[in-house]
């Protein structure tokens, strides 16, 4: 019997990697690598462990992904979104090396981005994402992964751009969402679907992976409001017209064309996974 190949996936402890531990399919055994299984910052453990274990196959979840915590630490963003990245992939020279990157790379005044277009980002988080790409494109092996808002049910119940809104209204606060920046959300585990299937055909350089619908955040919140049936009203719409504070993208949806030609399965339109999938934890 052929032996599976193993595959590191870290940020295992996040959202996003959660997902790809759980939903390996036959012929993968995924090594979740959380903080505590492994604190990339540290290279030479890091890489005793590389060789030690010897992956087939890396899926690089880790990072901080926090957009105010990145503007707030610069350094600690850079470390650990450029530096890691850049370590990792050259460790991972040979073998196939998966880097999630955000579609928080763009400026935001275009839209319906597409691969070939010129990242520009706004923010610090945007800014380390776009230089860690610049490091993984270096490797014709490795594939850059492009994605928007994801949500879903993650281990510390505090990542999803869901679970944020969801304390909120059972906090009974209300929360100001924009009608006027757009992204293309997605559920972590269609992501995680994504990625394995991403990795199975050996896809490379740089893809689009987010939902098939570009929503404002105030559509989003009320989608998911609906979906709860509860909090509907302690959604407020804003504009970013009003808005005072670090520059945000005013529409960063995601064009993901060029991967759906080789995927099994539609990347879906958020509004209709919701519907589709009554008791999903959004
Ligand atoms: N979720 C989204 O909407 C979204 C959108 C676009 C792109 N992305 C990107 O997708 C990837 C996964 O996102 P996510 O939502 O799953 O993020 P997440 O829930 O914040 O998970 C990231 C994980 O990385 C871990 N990590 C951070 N620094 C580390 C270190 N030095 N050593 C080991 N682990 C470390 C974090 O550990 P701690 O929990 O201990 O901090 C966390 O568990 C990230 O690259 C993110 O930038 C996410």
């Amino acid at each position: 019997m052929k032996a599976s190949k193993r595959v590191w996936v870290t940020g295992a402890g996040g959202l996003i990697g959660n997902y790809v531990v759980q939903t390996a399919p036959t012929g993968y055994s995924p090594i979740g690598l959380t903080r505590q299984d492994l604190d990339l910052l540290d290279q030479s453990v890091v890489e005793n462990r590389f060789r030690a274990e010897n992956p087939d196959a890396i899926i690089h979840c880790a990072a901080i992904s926090s957009n105010p915590f990145c503007q707030e630490h610069p350094q600690l963003a850079q470390r650990t979104n450029v530096e890691t990245t850049q370590i990792l992939s050259s460790f991972a020279e040979s073998i196939p090396f998966v880097f999630i990157s955000s579609d928080l790379v763009f400026d935001g005044k275009k839209g319906a981005y597409v691969e070939s277009d010129s990242p520009n980002p706004l923010s610090k988080y945007g800014e380390t994402k776009a230089e860690a790409e610049m490091h993984v494109m270096k490797n014709s092996r490795h594939t850059i992964i492009r994605t928007s808002l994801n949500g879903g049910k993650s281990p510390t119940r505090n990542r999803g751009f869901n679970e944020h809104l969801q304390q909120t209204i059972r906090a009974g606060k209300k929360m100001t969402l924009f009608t006027d920046e757009y992204r293309s959300p997605i559920s972590a585990k269609e992501t995680a679907r994504a990625l394995w299937e991403i990795l199975n055909q050996n896809l490379t350089g740089i893809l689009h992976l987010a939902g098939a619908e570009r929503l404002s955040r105030f559509n989003i919140g009320r989608l998911l409001a609906d979906h709860w049936q509860e909090g509907r009203d302690q959604i407020l719409a804003g504009s970013l017209n009003d808005y005072k504070g670090p520059p945000r993208a005013a529409d960063t949806s995601l064009c993901c064309e060029k991967l759906q030609t080789n995927l099994s399965f539609p990347l879906p339109r958020f509004s209709q996974w919701l519907q589709g999938n009554p008791t999903a934890p959004f």
